[in-house]
């Protein structure tokens, strides 16, 4: 299949593209298109053959449902069986916007969205293009991350590109994304919602409305048979570059002093190492491939460019990858429950010895 690439902006550039990308999405084909948070892949959320396209493009696991995104608040009628209070309270404060709400699903969702369950993941984008499309295409659009199962989401239209050539019917290359991680994902089916997937909403602004308010316990843990994450996507493998990787944790010049002492390690194996580091430290790695994440006085800096420098060592020769950890700002636990999750759970904490945490 030869696949399309339309340049598109927030200012309308694009227009005609997004009229034959709806045209696409109408005749159950997939097109991959940015959001505020990342890359989706989009297809008709209500034909359970546009959906299976896309687990077959991504190699997905069955089980693992796909997000319904839609365009006006009204919508979520039409796909949620039951809306709580809470729910209402939620929408109206983060839609649109980098959050998706888990509700009982209406019978218009086919189970071949929802992995069979019976609850559907539903999300307002705030993104010009990504509504537009949605409106244009008068459908729910489902659309997962559009980047192959178990790789880092796609931030840019080349990542989507790496992934997706030849797979998917069209890209929209709307430029780089602005958040850069995916969105929080909350269970309101009960009175109290509980985050399965944290995201840009964090913990502490969802309590500032709801104090009872709680995270899956899976999300800061690795998976194990007693403890099942409430978001399918959680329990697999993620985000993993192609070298093994591991986060080390602890005081600044120590984390700093032990990452070196590892990269010279590994150079003296005959191997080459990659390191992930904040700007404030770049200065104290020399040797290695080092690859800056951000800026810890501006975290949100690293969770956008999070995942590009996680693919970006994937062109680079290196046989290992260590990292600093980045749990400054609100997006920190969201930022290192990808990196853990990408680290396969290697972690390395030196606070166990002495110091604080960085
Ligand atoms: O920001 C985002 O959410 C992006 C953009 C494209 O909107 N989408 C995204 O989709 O990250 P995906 O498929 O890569 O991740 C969806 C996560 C998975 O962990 C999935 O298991 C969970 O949400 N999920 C979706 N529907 C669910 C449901 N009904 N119950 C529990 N978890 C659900
Ligand atoms: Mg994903």
């Amino acid at each position: 299949m030869e696949t399309i690439i339309r340049k598109v902006s927030e200012d309308g550039m694009g227009k005609e593209a997004l009229k034959e990308a709806a045209e696409i999405l109408r005749r159950g084909g997939l097109v991959a298109f940015p959001t505020e948070t990342v890359y989706g892949l989009g297809a008709n959320a209500l034909d359970p053959e546009a959906s299976a396209r896309i687990y077959a493009a991504k190699g997905r696991p069955s089980d693992n449902p796909l997000i319904v995104h839609i365009a006006e608040i009204g919508e979520v009628e039409r796909l949620a069986a039951k809306i709580t209070p809470a729910a209402r309270v939620l929408m109206e404060k983060f839609w649109p916007g980098p959050m998706t709400l888990l509700f009982p699903k209406r019978d218009c969702i086919p189970d071949g969205t929802t992995g069979g369950l019976d609850t559907v993941g539903v999300r307002m984008p705030s993104h010009p293009v990504a509504r537009e499309l949605i409106l244009a295409a008068g459908i729910p659009v489902a659309a997962p991350s559009a980047n192959a199962s178990g790789k880092p989401s796609p931030t840019r239209a080349e990542h989507v590109a790496e992934d997706m050539l030849g797979k998917i019917d069209m890209i929209l290359d709307g430029g780089s994304v602005g958040i850069g991680v995916e969105s929080t994902v909350i269970d309101v089916t009960s009175d109290t919602p509980v985050i399965c997937r944290p995201g840009f909403i964090s913990l502490k602004m969802l309590q500032s409305l709801f104090p009872q308010a709680s995270m899956d316990p899976a999300c800061r843990e690795k998976p194990r048979a007693d403890l099942k994450p409430r978001a399918p996507g959680m329990k697999y493998r993620h985000y993993a570059p192609k070298a093994g990787m591991t986060i080390v944790e602890g005081e600044a010049g120590q984390v700093q002093a032990y990452i070196q002492r590892m990269v010279r390690e590994e150079e003296e194996r005959g191997g080459r190492a990659g390191v992930i580091c904040s700007q404030e430290s770049r200065k104290a790695y020399s040797s290695g491939v080092v690859k800056c994440a951000g800026s810890r006085l501006s975290p949100e800096t690293i969770a956008h460019n999070l995942f590009g420098v996680l693919r970006d060592f994937d062109h680079e020769p290196v046989t290992k990858i260590y990292s600093e950890s980045f749990w400054e700002g609100e997006m920190g636990e969201a930022v290192m429950n990808r990196l853990i999750k990408a680290a396969g759970y290697s972690v390395v904490d030196l606070t166990a010895q002495n110091g604080e945490r960085l």
